[in-house]
């Protein structure tokens, strides 16, 4: 049982793909359930920006606007191994909830445009992923088409993202001209061919000064392509799987997702060096994947997936241990034991009942309202995992109700999704009267805000913008604390009792804390 329970986790890869909009994402993710085998047509998830919709059409918003409001989990096969992908919404539903799915990855894929490089939401995710010092792999997408200079994107890497890269392969021209991948691992040559590019052509060599290549590829590109891996071998980093797992080296993969080129070569590279789940820390320490007591924690809340039931589901991590059907576990928060009826597992876009799960699995629970953000299941005993951080919100409202009569219901409504971690909630407390602000990652999370206040509540409310975009967490020396807090303004407490600081600029808050040098500003709630 011990024997098969490590087997089972150690099959698993829980990672989630992070990128700007538009880079690939949906494309890449489509190629790598194709070769799961979970769908039968690479093209049925991208139902997403037509009318056919690539997962849920929960909600009226997500319906008129044709985007997923929430991110989902994807579940395949490939070769032994079980791969869990955490979807992480981009475009406008960019919310806190796409901040708290990488809470829940092992690892994570970074996929980069060769023509636009390191872009704003690409950095702010990474961001995520490097405080938890998870590895991060990097797939340089669109090769088919003229792209930037790749040592110039990894120099962009380094310059912006603060990590170091390896070329796990090397493109041998781009664009028109693009001939294909070398992989510096294997010395195997992959060619690309543009009328067939999903047929590929693998050619093994001894190596980048193979004669054979001089039969494959032509003269100036060839010498172009030795000059550089040349380069790479004298001046670039070692290959290092230490510094990889630590996330101080990305391993970088080029190719051309839509072509499905170059994506298997990433898969194999990737499914050998991720790492198999990780555990977690509790307030009793270390929690080992393999531990036999089962044990997860709730990362993110969806409402409404099937409007005619205006059901909720909790997605739980599975952290150790293992699932088993309808088994009690604690409820630590509460402090209740409750039964696991009926946790769904996602595949592709279907959601399927499962009989049994591992650490490394997500799975969704249908919640009646008893899970917060945060929370954490256990067999027997009775710890918690560390909390689950807020991060800055860059949009900030102050929210009201408009009919005083209704006000009872509002705060209810507005309690429950602060509690899904759909908004955050501030209260000012050096101004009269108190005002409630809300603050939200992602400013679509307004209107979502609005609209289920409206039809799962009955409450309208009014929303008042504030010129704020940063927020930042404050602790430090009570005296200091104190005088911070008659002198600052613009000063709230977040549903914990916490300073939270709202600047409308980079500026004004490097002024605070240049004036209060002994304080710390927190740029989400994890770091305090
Ligand atoms: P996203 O989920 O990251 O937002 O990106 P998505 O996969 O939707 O891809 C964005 C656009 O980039 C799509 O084009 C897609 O076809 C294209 N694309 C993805 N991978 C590659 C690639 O390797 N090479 C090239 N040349 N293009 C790629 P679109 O015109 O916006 O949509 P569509 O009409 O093709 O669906």
């Amino acid at each position: 049982m011990g024997n098969n329970l490590t087997e089972e986790i150690n099959s698993r890869k829980t990672f989630a793909i992070i990128s700007h909009p538009d880079a690939g994402k949906t494309t890449l993710t489509e190629k790598l359930l194709y070769f799961g085998g979970a769908i039968r047509e690479a093209g049925s998830i991208k139902g997403k920006k037509s009318s056919k919709h690539a997962t849920s059409d929960w909600m009226e918003i997500e319906k008129q606007r044709g985007i997923s409001v929430t991110s989902s989990v994807m579940e395949f096969q490939y070769n032994d191994h079980h791969i869990n992908i955490l979807d992480t919404p981009g475009h406008e539903d960019f919310s806190e909830d796409t901040y708290r799915t990488l809470t829940a990855a092992d690892s994570a894929t970074m996929l980069i445009d060769a023509a636009k490089g390191v872009e704003a939401q690409t950095e702010k995710l990474f961001k995520v992923c490097s405080m938890r010092g998870i590895p991060i792999f990097t797939f340089i997408n669109k090769l088919d088409r003229q792209g930037r200079d790749p040592f110039e994107l990894m120099e962009e890497m380094e310059n912006l993202l603060g990590i170091r890269s390896y070329p796990m392969n090397w493109p041998i021209g781009m664009g028109m001209d693009f001939h294909g991948i070398f992989d510096r691992q294997t010395n195997r040559l992959e060619i690309y061919n543009p009328t067939n590019p999903s047929h590929v052509e693998i050619k093994e060599t001894t190596g980048p000064e193979d004669p054979i290549l001089d039969e494959l590829i032509e003269p100036s590109l060839l010498e172009q392509f030795r000059e550089e891996i040349e380069l790479l071998d004298v001046a670039g980093d070692p290959y290092d799987e230490d510094r990889i797992i630590n996330g101080e080296l990305t391993p970088v993969f080029f190719g051309s997702a839509i072509s499905n080129f170059g994506v298997q070569n990433f898969l194999e590279h990737f499914l050998r060096l991720a790492p198999a789940p990780v555990g977690r820390e509790s307030d009793e320490g270390y929690i080992h994947p393999d531990r036999q007591e089962f044990s997860g924690f709730v990362f993110k809340i969806q409402a409404n997936m099937n409007p005619k039931h205006r059901d909720r589901i909790a997605f739980l991590r599975i952290t150790s241990g293992k699932y088993s059907q309808a088994m009690h576990v604690n409820h630590v928060r509460i402090g209740k034991s409750m039964r696991l009826a009926q946790p769904t597992q996602f595949l592709a876009q279907d959601r399927n009942i499962i009989q049994e799960a591992y650490a490394g699995d997500i799975i969704g629970l249908y919640d009646p309202g008893t899970f917060r953000i945060g929370d954490t299941l256990v067999e027997k005993s009775n710890f918690q995992f560390a909390e689950m951080p807020h991060f800055s919100p860059e949009h900030f409202a102050v929210i009201s109700v408009k009919d005083a009569m209704k006000h009872k219901s509002f705060e209810k409504g507005l309690q429950q999704l602060t509690e899904e971690g759909a908004v955050q909630l501030f209260h000012t407390f050096n101004r009269y009267p108190e005002q409630q602000i809300i603050g939200v990652v992602g400013v679509l999370q307004f209107e979502v805000l609005e609209y289920r206040l409206k039809n799962e509540y009955h409450a309208d409310i009014r929303l008042e913008r504030l010129p704020f975009s940063i927020a930042r967490w404050v602790d430090g020396e009570n005296s200091e604390l104190e005088q911070f807090k008659k002198r600052q303004k613009n000063l709230t407490l977040d549903r914990d009792g916490r300073i939270v600081a709202l600047f409308d600029n980079e500026f004004q808050m490097r002024t605070a804390q240049d004036k209060y040098p002994e304080l710390t500003f927190y740029e989400n709630s994890f770091l305090k």
